[in-house]
């Protein structure tokens, strides 16, 4: 195996992922939503289409599973060019950055996901590459160590992050464009659901989309997931049909609720209110309280229960609101300081 293969996944994924993949939209005609992005990207592609030009980086951020990594794969079939995918991660030295870029063509994209946790040697490579298509790398060890320069084929690179905050701003100035992913609508997951279950050959009813939409927290990788489910489900306990009734009896026995929330969005709710009185709590005690990466609570639970008026930030830290409290069938209580939250 090169070493450039080492670090990059280009279209090969495992049967789970797989699955998802050939759900994914390919172009952007295919792709349901985000729909103040795609109008931006069409023009941009077709600039640069025609002035014959890789397409300017691109940053895209936004809580995960809404699609970065799909819409990398459409903005590459749209540009017809090659696409490496890669991870901040998983680039531990220079060498591994620079093993991908020196395979790269002319016009090809690079995609680093979670590049806001790429360390910084990588990052201060990035940066001629970026700006001038120049890769600088170091020879030997010691008084006789060098330098050389390279020229690069001109690539675009499309950095994802779910924590846009954290990408140093000489990184984020080197970005042409930047985009915020949004949480889908209900009626835009239930589209999706609608064209997965077509790809599927599931049979599925309005409702029955409409229902997985609902529960699936404003992200398109959750619907494909439930939907496999629910699938499962109304074979085994239903006549293959995927109807209201299989969906919400499906996603309950997952312990999925009306409004998407599973075991642990519900423990985080409860512990706040149980052992801090509703809060506030800070973000490390909570991690310990649950046993849950702390990373994991912020990026991906925490977000969605922000969006949906669940949880406020406060600069002395998390507090539940009332709305969460109605949802789980407690009683709002005044803090013991008196403070009335609500
Ligand atoms: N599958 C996953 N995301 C999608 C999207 N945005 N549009 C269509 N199908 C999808």
């Amino acid at each position: 195996m090169l070493d450039a293969e080492r670090f990059v996944a280009d279209s090969e994924f495992s049967d789970e992922e797989g699955f998802q993949k050939s759900l994914r939209p390919q172009k952007i005609s295919e792709y349901i939503g985000q729909e103040k992005l795609k109008e931006k990207l069409e023009i941009f592609i077709s600039a640069a289409k025609l002035r014959q030009e890789p397409l300017d980086h691109v940053l895209l951020y936004g809580a995960p599973g809404l699609g970065k990594t799909t819409l990398a794969t459409v903005i590459s079939n749209e540009m017809n060019v090659n696409l490496k995918i890669t991870s901040g991660p998983v680039l531990e030295k220079a060498g591994d950055l620079a093993a991908i870029l020196t395979s790269l063509e002319e016009n090809d994209i690079l995609f680093i996901d979670e590049i806001h946790r790429i360390n910084a040697s990588i990052e201060e490579i990035l940066y001629p590459a970026m700006e001038d298509s120049e890769l600088d790398i170091i020879i030997g060890k010691g008084p006789t160590a060098r330098s050389i320069r390279i020229t690069l084929p001109k690539f675009t690179l499309i950095g994802a992050t779910t924590r846009a905050g954290l990408l140093t701003s000489p990184l984020r100035d080197r970005f042409g464009m930047s985009h915020r992913m949004e949480y889908y609508t209900t009626k835009e997951l239930e589209l999706i659901a609608i064209r997965a279950a077509a790809i599927l050959n599931v049979p599925i009813e309005k409702n029955g989309a409409r229902e997985i939409a609902m529960r699936s927290r404003g992200t398109p990788r959750l619907t494909n997931r439930f939907l496999k489910r629910v699938r499962d489900y109304s074979q085994i306990k239903g006549n293959g049909i995927i109807t209201h009734e299989m969906a919400s009896k499906a996603l309950e026995m997952l312990g999925i609720d009306e409004l998407g929330l599973d075991e642990l969005d519900r423990s985080i709710l409860e512990g706040i209110i149980k052992k801090y009185a509703g809060g506030p709590v800070g973000i490390e005690t909570l991690s310990l309280m649950l046993g849950e990466d702390k990373r994991t609570l912020e990026e991906v639970y925490e977000p969605y229960l922000v969006k949906i008026g669940f949880v406020k930030r406060t600069n002395r830290g998390r507090v539940v609101t009332e709305l969460a409290y109605k949802h789980l069938g407690m009683e709002c209580l005044i803090r013991k300081d008196n403070e009335k939250l609500f």
